[in-house]
């Protein structure tokens, strides 16, 4: 059996094979992705639009994180457990911060956190590691920024702006991230901070080089929405599937082939027997008078 991945591990994978990351919001979730081989598992605050409908990130609270980490971490996967910071858990004071990302490793069991931004995370950063707590980047297209961004945009598309992110990319690795995620930005740049950072970069929407990808799972699976970005690949049809599999229910359902035989309990005879008399029995007869002789 493989072993557990740690942060250490995933470090220490820089250049070597390609790092294997998805996310899990549930328990069953993070025993698929587990069982498919994932190195990291992050319970991204992706949820709060996944699988909370809302239309955007910021809503999702530190408690929801916590709760739906705790979930993930229950299925005792060999990836790591990543815990996100959702927005507004980092930004107010350091101390806050590490209060947070402690409960995500305390109550969660997180092995690790992620929080978006570049140097201006720095002292929180340095305070999570001064706190024995990994910390895994996230650069370009945050999306905790998006009313700063003006949307979903694709960052670091001029050049000087390529020039902060890959700066950006330093920083943080300077500061002991062990990796860094690289979010919706164009090829070269993705290329050009994999190459100079000695810490793994995982991809989504950032090209082939860096040294892994990640995808959220109900966009590779099938269950997401019908209008996926640009940069996801769907390798399954899980909606469909899920949509035929209650459809044939309900038809079972309505036409009585459901439930069968082998999947109806039923009383041994005797006891059907003095069931039957009971319920059949006129009013003022001592209704109990044959289970009482059996006993
Ligand atoms: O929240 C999330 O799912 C993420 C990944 C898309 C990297 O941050």
């Amino acid at each position: 059996m493989a072993t557990k991945m740690t942060a250490p591990k995933v470090l220490a994978a820089k250049g070597g094979e390609k790092l294997r990351m998805v996310t899990a919001y549930d328990h069953p979730t993070a025993q698929i992705a587990d069982r498919a081989g994932a190195d990291i598992i992050l319970v991204g605050d992706s949820l709060a639009n996944v699988v909370l409908g809302y239309d955007d990130t910021l809503s999702v609270t530190i408690d929801v994180m916590v709760h739906h980490t705790a979930a993930v971490a229950r299925a005792k996967p060999r990836a790591l457990i990543v815990g996100d910071m959702p927005w507004l858990s980092f930004h107010v004071t350091v101390a806050e911060a590490v209060r947070n990302a402690g409960r995500l490793i305390k109550e969660g069991g997180a092995e690790a956190i992620k929080l978006e931004g570049g140097r201006k995370r720095l002292p929180v950063i340095r305070a999570l590691r001064d706190a024995e707590i990994p910390v895994m980047g996230h650069l370009g297209l945050t999306p905790q920024s998006v009313h700063a961004m003006g949307g979903y945009r694709v960052q670091g598309k001029r050049a000087h702006a390529a020039y902060e992110l890959v700066s950006d990319a330093h920083a943080l690795a300077d500061a002991g991230v062990f990796a860094i995620v690289l979010e919706g930005v164009p090829d070269v740049v993705a290329a050009k901070v994999t190459e100079e950072v000695p810490v793994p970069t995982i991809g989504i929407g950032a090209g082939p080089s860096c040294d892994g990808q990640v995808l959220v799972f109900h966009d590779v699976v099938g269950l997401g929405g019908d209008h996926l970005p640009k940069f996801v690949r769907r390798y399954g049809a899980l909606r469909d599937e899920a949509v035929a599999a209650l459809e044939a229910f309900f038809a079972d359902v309505r036409s009585g082939e459901f439930p069968r035989e082998e999947e109806t309990y039923h009383m041994p005879e005797e006891s059907a027997r003095v069931f039957r008399e009971l319920t059949e029995a006129p009013a003022g007869d001592d209704l109990f008078a044959d289970e009482a002789m059996e006993r």
